[in-house]
């Protein structure tokens, strides 16, 4: 049983398009499995033709318990739960600052989740705030998506020192490359330096894909829609690895 957090600092590298594929291959295996969609954005939700009960905010997921299970809802795949977010999400670091351990509550809030489901997979916002210091501590593991750029690698050091400064236990993130393109010398370049001679990072990558971007308009997981295209491929040898590197 774990928690996974698909993270980020970096907005718009692929987190929810991992979390979307990676929950829906980890469910069609036939384990119980959670998406918790904490992003305000609810893009996660959206894939999955769900919406939040009017009377779901922020306040009742910081209750927790039953308030939470009343609210998760099935998607139309076989053993796949989704409990969708809300838009007063947004301030939720705010309301958890004015709470006791603030640090510690979505971790307390989550963990009951883990009796009930194999598996569950939280879709975070972009950004290092409260909250995300909340999930690095309710995460059993956090997958951090990397486009192959400078800039994108800059941050992801910059998130590997704040776990240091913070005392996060930094073994708890592997990182993937995410939206690779090929035919981009710098792409190819990272690829090469970076795989060869980082442990911590996955040698499994999601490449660029058109029909990974089209997501939005099926509204459906790229692995449920395109079977054989070698999106799915991608996804099905990160979720591979991931349950390699994670779980055995
Ligand atoms: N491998 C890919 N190839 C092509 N398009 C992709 C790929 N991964 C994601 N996209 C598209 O890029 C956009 C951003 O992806 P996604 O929403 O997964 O990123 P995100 O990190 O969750 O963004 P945010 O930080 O806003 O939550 C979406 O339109 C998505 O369909
Ligand atoms: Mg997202």
């Amino acid at each position: 049983m774990a928690i996974f957090a698909i993270y980020s600092i970096k907005g718009g590298v692929g987190k929810t398009a991992t979390t979307v594929n990676t929950a829906y291959l980890c469910a069609a295996e036939g384990e119980k499995t959670l998406i918790i969609d904490i992003d305000p954005q609810g893009s996660a939700s959206f894939y999955f033709r769900i919406k939040a009960k009017n009377k779901f905010k922020k306040k009742r997921l910081l209750k927790g318990g039953k308030t939470i299970d009343e609210n998760i809802k099935g998607t139309d795949y076989a053993n796949l739960d989704l409990l969708p977010s809300d838009m007063s999400f947004r301030n939720l670091d705010l309301a958890l600052n004015e709470m006791k351990h603030s640090k510690r509550k979505l971790k307390a809030i989550f963990e009951p989740f883990k009796h009930e489901y194999q598996h569950i997979f939280i879709d975070c916002p972009p950004n290092i705030t409260l909250v995300s210091e909340n999930i690095f501590n309710a995460a059993d593991y956090i997958l951090v998506p990397l486009i192959p750029t400078t800039l994108s690698l800059r941050t992801y050091e910059k998130l590997r020192a704040f776990f240091k400064k913070k005392k996060f236990a930094s073994d708890k993130i592997f990182a993937f490359f995410s939206m690779v393109e090929k035919r981009k010398k710098l792409h190819r370049d990272i690829l090469k330096e970076r795989l060869s001679d980082s442990p911590e990072l996955l040698q499994a990558y999601i490449p660029y894909r058109a029909e990974i971007e089209r997501m939005g308009l099926s509204r459906e997981p790229v692995v449920f829609t395109y079977p054989t295209s070698d999106a799915t491929s991608a996804y099905k040898k990160l979720w591979h690895e991931i349950k390699s590197r994670c779980l055995e």
